[in-house]
């Protein structure tokens, strides 16, 4: 009953103090009585929802694992509105799917994104995003993500190109992209875009709750390395709903095991960018977006947006 702090409890100023010192060393601010609302909004008691939750990552916390911050984990609402936001994208993704082809631009692939967005009720989440000047983000072949639409660009026979939609609805995003074939694509670059799709398939048969971001990443760069081709370093998938791009920053190279540790409620992008060649890659300086690969080989990316439930998973987005 006495302790050494007792004294200070007399002190409202004290006690104040010590809150604010365990926040500053990354300790959640204020234990919540199995009683009182849950910190995820839910409105649910802590007991009944994320008190055994926390206990959990408590846990993992004192053994040194990396574990993900209250604010990324959402709560059922929200996952509602991400799904909605979703639902755009999907279709949006699907009626690129139906209508791209040879000879199209890639502006035209933006204007279709921007129509059939806009049309269902949803904001294409790239256009002014940090300055990027369009809906979508178009890649051909060698450019390995954030290919900027444009009239000039025309896709021909043979060309690999990865169509990336992202969507605000409510305030609520999603991102997904895929890779589409044009005209007759060669048997070298069919190969590739399979292996990638592969790749983000066994990276999702990794997700469940409690394991760990790196499980995701080996099964995704051992795939890769075993058809001969190379994962990028610098550019990764990332935590998602509330923002375009939330904490953690998801690596693809990193080793089962480490990385951090996925908590149901917890969203983020699978998106590794696989190169056939070497994984160096350089920035187009003159729009400060596009990003190709060092030795102007091909790459891969498919991307989808993946919920660690209480079981496993739920692809939101694809
Ligand atoms: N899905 C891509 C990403 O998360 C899209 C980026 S849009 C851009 O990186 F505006 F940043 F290019
Ligand atoms: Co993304």
């Amino acid at each position: 009953m006495f302790c050494v702090c007792a004294p200070l409890a007399q002190n409202h100023k004290n006690i104040k103090f010590l809150y604010k010192s365990s926040a500053e060393m990354g300790i959640n601010m204020k234990k919540l009585r199995r009683e009182e609302p849950c910190w995820c909004n839910s409105g649910k008691t802590y007991g009944t929802c994320h008190m055994e939750f926390d206990k959990k990552l408590e846990m993992y916390k004192k053994k040194f694992h990396k574990v993900p911050p209250r604010n990324i984990i959402k709560n059922e609402k929200q996952l509602q509105g991400m799904r909605d936001s979703a639902k755009i994208n999907i279709a949006v993704l699907d009626y690129v799917a139906e209508h791209i082809h040879e000879g199209m631009t890639t502006e035209e692939i933006d204007q279709m994104v921007y129509e059939k967005t806009t049309a269902m009720g949803g904001i294409p989440a790239p256009l002014n995003y940090e300055g990027f000047p369009k809906s979508v983000c178009t890649s051909i072949n060698e450019q390995v993500c954030h290919g900027i639409p444009s009239s000039n660009i025309q896709l021909i026979d043979g060309d690999i190109v990865n169509v990336d939609c992202s969507t605000i609805l409510n305030g609520y995003f999603s991102d997904s992209s895929r890779m589409f074939l044009i005209g007759n694509v060669s048997e070298e670059k069919r190969r590739l875009v399979r292996v990638a799709k592969e790749c983000v398939k066994l990276g999702l048969e990794k997700v469940k709750p409690w394991g760990h971001l790196g499980d995701v990443a080996q099964a995704i760069s051992d795939h890769a390395k075993l058809n001969g081709y190379s994962v990028v370093k610098q550019v990764g998938g990332h935590g998602i709903g509330l923002e375009f791009h939330e904490t953690p920053f998801v690596s693809y190279v990193i080793k089962r095991g480490t990385g951090m540790v996925m908590a149901p409620g917890m969203v983020f992008t699978i998106e590794p960018m696989i190169n056939m060649g070497t994984s160096d890659i350089y920035i187009d300086e003159t729009n400060g977006w596009t990003i190709y690969t060092d030795d102007e080989k091909p790459s891969a990316q498919w991307e989808l947006m993946v919920l660690v439930t209480d079981t496993g998973y739920e692809v939101i987005s694809y």
